[in-house]
């Protein structure tokens, strides 16, 4: 796949990212009232957003990224692939995607570009970028499938 098929638009983003602050303000998040939203671009054009939902029991909590990507995976009857992703948090904190997401954005965008928030503001960064080595069953590489 060459550089110019993962190209993702300045209006293609900026879609991403206000559907990615608009799904945080469905977050589910009593517990650390951090609320986060985000958004997946599917190869096919397709957008899907989630919000972070939280659980009593803390650690069935599900992130935002995880959301949306399961989103695309049900609305589709085949593997979605996902060609970038926006993260976005109500504090405009710091929030990188967790290792938890970095895996499941891997599955469905080994080669997707994602943009959230660090300490100087937003942040573009690539899957492989973000997972160095992750986990995968093709002998190849977990990006090479
Ligand atoms: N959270 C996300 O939704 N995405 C991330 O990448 C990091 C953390 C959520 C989980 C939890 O509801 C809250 O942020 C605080 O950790």
């Amino acid at each position: 796949m060459s550089a110019k098929d993962t190209e993702v638009t300045t209006r293609q983003r900026q879609r991403l990212l206000r559907l990615a602050r608009a799904a945080m303000k469905h977050a589910y998040a009593p517990y650390s009232n951090f609320r986060v939203g985000a958004a997946v671009l599917l190869r096919d054009g397709r957008v899907f957003s989630g919000c972070n939902v939280e659980n009593a029991s803390y650690g069935l909590t599900i992130c935002a990224e995880r959301n949306a990507v399961f989103s695309a995976v049900f609305a589709s009857l085949k593997k979605p692939e996902v060609v970038a992703a926006a993260v976005l948090n109500h504090r405009g904190a710091p929030c990188s995607p967790c290792g938890a997401c970095r895996q499941v954005l891997a599955e469905f965008g080994p080669r997707a570009v994602v943009w959230y928030f660090g300490a100087d503001g937003l942040v573009e960064r690539t899957m492989q970028e973000l997972l160095v080595d992750g986990f995968g069953l093709c002998p190849h590489g977990y990006d090479k499938c």
